[in-house]
């Protein structure tokens, strides 16, 4: 069995981490059922027409199911059409095509987690501090949270519904809340630290919370706060989503406040589930658990320093 699993970028920390599992779980599944899975990964490095080269080589090598991480989610359409002419079945994964293209094809896949759900809970961490101790995180004592905004690549299903959904949270709670600035960076460390940078600088101690869509882009926003001379305990409450090795580490520490785990592992186990599923031609709603037909959703978990260890010994 031939499965081809095309990446939008292989350098973003979540999806090599949802690769690599995907490896580990191939491997376990074919320990089990002594069937030989071989997986094929390609990196699109952002480009959708190289990821376009990519699917038509997987293809052209005969994989019987295509794992497809869209560089452009609305670029599904070209890719369905290929893979619905030669009749392998498509699993797309992390960036949600439009509800449309999904419904193309009878062979169409989405394994992901909900996105207003882990907007959400990020929200609710925040609420939780605020409702424990509002004087610790409004520290200009005026009723109003300030934050700042790190989003994820625009367009991005998670970048748009998670800067609207942890808001959402507050204010649905009762806070009342002031943007003080917000700023795509795109998933990435580097880009948040320089824009954190440059609003520490603007904004100083006004700024109470720093709500990052990712957490490669919360360790950005610590990176920044490293390089002031401020005292840890003087930082702004920082927050992101996905759990990955280095934030579980930040959080541990203190410098992030609370993360949101985006379940790589499960939403790799489910691909594997149904790319078998698919391949041996049986029923997918009996691997995985198939809502609509299409859609297999992996829920959200909030981490804070109080169930860290519980989190790292279940993994
Ligand atoms: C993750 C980000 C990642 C992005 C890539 C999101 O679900 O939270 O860390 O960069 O997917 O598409
Ligand atoms: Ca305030």
């Amino acid at each position: 069995m031939r499965i081809g699993v095309a990446l939008y970028a292989q350098d973003d920390t979540f999806i090599s981490t949802v690769a690599q599992n995907l490896e580990w779980l191939a491997q376990e599944a074919e320990n089990r059922t002594g069937q030989k899975i071989s997986l094929f990964i390609s990196d699109g490095r952002s480009s959708q027409t190289s990821q376009m080269d990519q699917v038509d080589r997987f293809l052209a090598r005969q994989c019987d199911v295509l794992c497809v991480n869209l560089v452009d989610r609305t670029a599904a359409a070209v890719i369905i059409d290929k893979a619905e002419a030669e009749g392998v079945p498509l699993i797309f994964f992390n960036r949600q095509p439009v509800a449309e293209d999904i419904q193309r094809w009878d062979q169409i896949y989405y394994v992901g987690a909900s996105a207003p759900e882990s907007g959400t809970l990020q929200g609710q961490l925040v609420l939780d501090a605020w409702r424990q101790d509002p004087a610790a995180l409004d520290r200009n004592g005026d009723g109003v949270l300030q934050y700042a905004m790190l989003e994820g690549e625009p367009g991005h299903q998670d970048a748009l519904l998670r800067t609207e959904y942890s808001i959402k949270t507050l204010t649905d709670g009762g806070v009342e809340v002031e943007k003080l600035a917000n700023d795509t960076a795109n998933w990435n460390r580097a880009q948040a630290a320089a824009r954190t940078g440059q609003w520490l600088e603007g904004f100083g101690a006004q700024i109470e919370v720093i709500f990052c869509n990712n957490d490669d882009m919360a360790l950005g926003a610590i990176d920044a706060l490293r390089d002031t001379r401020w005292e840890q305990a003087d930082w702004p409450l920082i927050v992101g989503v996905d759990a990955t090795a280095p934030a579980l580490e930040a959080v541990a520490s203190g410098q992030l406040y609370g993360t949101v785990l985006n379940d790589s592992r499960g939403q790799a186990q489910a691909m594997i589930d149904l790319a078998l599923a698919l391949w041996a031609g049986e029923d997918p709603a009996q691997a995985v658990e198939l809502e609509e037909g299409h859609y297999v959703w992996l829920p959200y978990h909030m981490v804070t320093r109080d169930n860290l260890e519980e989190l790292q010994e279940a993994q």
